[in-house]
């Protein structure tokens, strides 16, 4: 008999607690539950401070969980690993280097062959609109183009893994739109597993094949809404009758739900 095949990334009945240096303790994640497949795009939204980026550090293996269990592919989660690429919710960038050093930090770590990673790091550049900017400084650059920089960082070393954490929260409307369809470009060609945290309804839906919905912290996920809008998407996709409609019923979904 055939067993159904088992989520690449699963994180069974997580909680995380907090103490503050006051020794008060804070409940930042309560019982959550996520399985994510291989080749899947999985959204996370919820109301600030419900435990987003903790779940995702404690899956990156840059923070424990205090009870439940996360595995990837079968095996708990012990620390940092190779096959996840991660973009952080405000970029982290070493000042000294410049950006295409910057870039090639993972291929170092990693020791991989450097006329590769160098050549892999021109195309990286490109794909995230920094063509020619490799020599500048971190502070050289606006806070979005750092973060691009940032998102060519984390693809580097070709993670099949990708974890980010509101990668597009700081840019403009017009570069979000932009960076938007590049992700689903780059996704289209390569399947990545990624988990994505945004506070936009549109950019969930345009990109993933699933929404988790968490609530109110402490945090768990509260509902999973399937996205079943043709791919490949592209601009045209958010006016899409069945975007419109699921848009609609996910922002009702957040004004009807109360805090506690
Ligand atoms: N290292 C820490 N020490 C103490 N408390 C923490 C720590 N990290 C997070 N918290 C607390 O845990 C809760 C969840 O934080 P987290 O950053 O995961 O929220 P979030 O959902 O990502 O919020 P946002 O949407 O604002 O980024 C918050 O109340 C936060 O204050
Ligand atoms: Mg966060």
């Amino acid at each position: 008999m055939t067993s159904p095949a088992r989520p690449l990334i699963e994180v069974r009945d997580v909680q995380k607690q907090f103490r503050s240096r006051s020794g008060a303790s804070l409940e930042a994640l309560l019982g959550t539950s996520l399985n994510v497949e291989a080749n899947q795009f999985i959204c996370i939204v919820g109301p600030s401070g419900c435990g987003k980026s903790t779940l995702l550090r404690m899956i990156a293996g840059l923070e424990t969980a205090s009870a439940g269990a996360i595995g990837i592919d079968g095996a708990a989660v012990k620390g940092p690993r190779r096959d996840i690429g991660l973009v952080f919710q405000s970029p982290v960038m070493l000042p000294w280097r410049t950006i295409l050093q910057n870039i090639m930090v993972p291929a170092e770590v990693l020791k991989l062959n450097k006329k590769v990673a160098r050549a892999r790091a021109d195309e990286l550049l490109t794909l995230v609109g920094l063509d020619g900017f490799g020599d500048r400084y971190p502070d050289e650059l606006s806070g979005g183009m750092r973060q691009r920089a940032a998102i060519a960082r984390a693809l580097m070393h070709d993670p099949r893994i990708l974890l980010m954490d509101e990668p597009f929260g700081a840019l403009d409307a017009l570069t979000r739109e932009a960076m938007n369809l590049e992700l689903l470009r780059i996704w289209e060609a390569s399947r990545k597993t990624v988990i994505l945290v945004t506070h936009s309804i549109e950019e969930a839906l345009l990109l993933s094949d699933r929404v988790a919905v968490f609530a109110p912290r402490p945090g768990f996920v509260r509902e999973m809404i399937d996205v079943p809008i043709a791919r490949p998407r592209s601009a045209a996709t958010r006016s899409d009758p069945d975007f419109v409609h699921l848009a609609e019923r996910l922002r009702a979904h957040f004004t009807s739900v109360p805090a506690h």
